[in-house]
């Protein structure tokens, strides 16, 4: 699948069509080029990596909800070296750009996890944020612009790799937090993570999730992605990553419409494995029928001057 019209450029990454598999709902690749070639995908985002291999959390982790999913998978991974050792070279063979998405406990380990990346082939490092810092009492690093301003230049200072800072929603001032990255030198954002949610079983009167809490995804958190990209959009010069809830064309096309300049899908995956090009071929007809040159004239089009400065009914 070649078709210049659906290329994009985002953060110096060349993706064939703007769409991208989230971190943490494609694996590294492997199970999903079981069925069938990737063309329709322009970029794939490992699952989240820790400097140190991790178990993640005990189950129950996973649990379905009216609209989307709640998962407390809690990074489990095999760590930077044995990805780099094991996964990496099925990884970088998939015929197309392949990212790292990284997670420390304390500031220095992003830096040191980006520091190995170098030179493996990854073609850019999404900054997962949302971890908690054990040397500042647990709070996470996305909720703090200074925290997180902190985490981006680490991360800047070791690599020379695209970097992308994938923003928490769970904050009330999501644009401190892109300016704070943007201040520190990151090269695009993702937006947005999972929202912190839970369930409860009436029969057993317990969480359901062993941890308690979970990260809420699927088409339940479109609306506030769309709200946050919006917002982020009009005030960073930095290119977004828009995800959250996408399941088809036509909401791929409302995030381009934000201000993203692609976008990932995730839980949508879960669903439906032939994702990717359902929504490709729905982006491609958009722009044939619509009379678009291309797809990068959709990104942030329908922003006019003036608007979403009042507050919601
Ligand atoms: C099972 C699962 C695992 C995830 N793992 C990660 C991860 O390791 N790192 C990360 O930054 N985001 C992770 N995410 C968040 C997704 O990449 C994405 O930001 C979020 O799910 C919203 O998109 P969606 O509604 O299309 O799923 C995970 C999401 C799910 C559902």
């Amino acid at each position: 699948m070649n078709n210049p019209k659906l290329q994009v450029d985002f953060a110096g990454i060349s993706l064939r069509t703007p769409l991208v598999a989230a971190s943490g709902t494609f694996g590294f690749g492997r199970e999903y080029s079981r069925f069938g070639p990737l063309d329709d995908w322009g970029a794939i985002v490992g699952k989240g990596l820790t400097l140190r291999p991790s178990q993640g959390n005990p189950p129950p982790r996973v649990t379905e909800t009216p609209a989307g999913m709640l998962n407390s998978i809690g990074l489990q991974n095999p760590g930077v070296e044995a990805f780099l050792r094991d996964e990496m070279p099925d990884f970088a063979s998939l015929g197309l750009p392949v990212l790292a998405n990284i997670s420390g406990h304390t500031v220095e380990e992003y830096g040191e996890i980006a520091a190995k990346l170098e030179g493996s082939g990854i073609a850019g490092i999404e900054v997962n944020v949302s971890c908690p810092n054990v040397k500042a009492g647990g709070i996470v690093f996305g909720t703090d612009p200074k925290a997180l301003a902190a985490v981006t230049r680490a991360v800047r200072r070791r690599t020379g790799l695209p970097v992308i800072v994938k923003l928490s929603p769970n904050v009330t001032d999501v644009v401190a937090l892109a300016q704070a990255a943007e201040g520190e030198g990151a090269d695009g954002l993702s937006m947005i993570n999972t929202l912190l949610g839970m369930a409860i079983d009436i029969h057993t009167r317990r969480p359901i999730l062993a941890n308690t809490f979970g990260g809420l995804s699927g088409p339940a958190i479109k609306p506030v992605a769309l709200r946050m990209i919006w917002q982020v959009y009009r005030a960073v010069k930095i290119p977004i990553l828009g995800m959250g809830g996408i399941t088809c064309a036509a909401d791929a096309i409302e995030f381009l419409l934000a201000g993203a300049s692609a976008v990932a899908v995730g839980t949508g995956i879960f669903h439906n494995p032939g994702i990717a090009k359902e929504i490709r071929e729905g982006i491609q007809q958009y722009i044939v029928e619509k009379g678009f040159a291309s797809v990068t004239q959709l990104v942030g089009a329908a922003h006019q001057d003036g608007e979403g400065k009042g507050c919601g009914g």
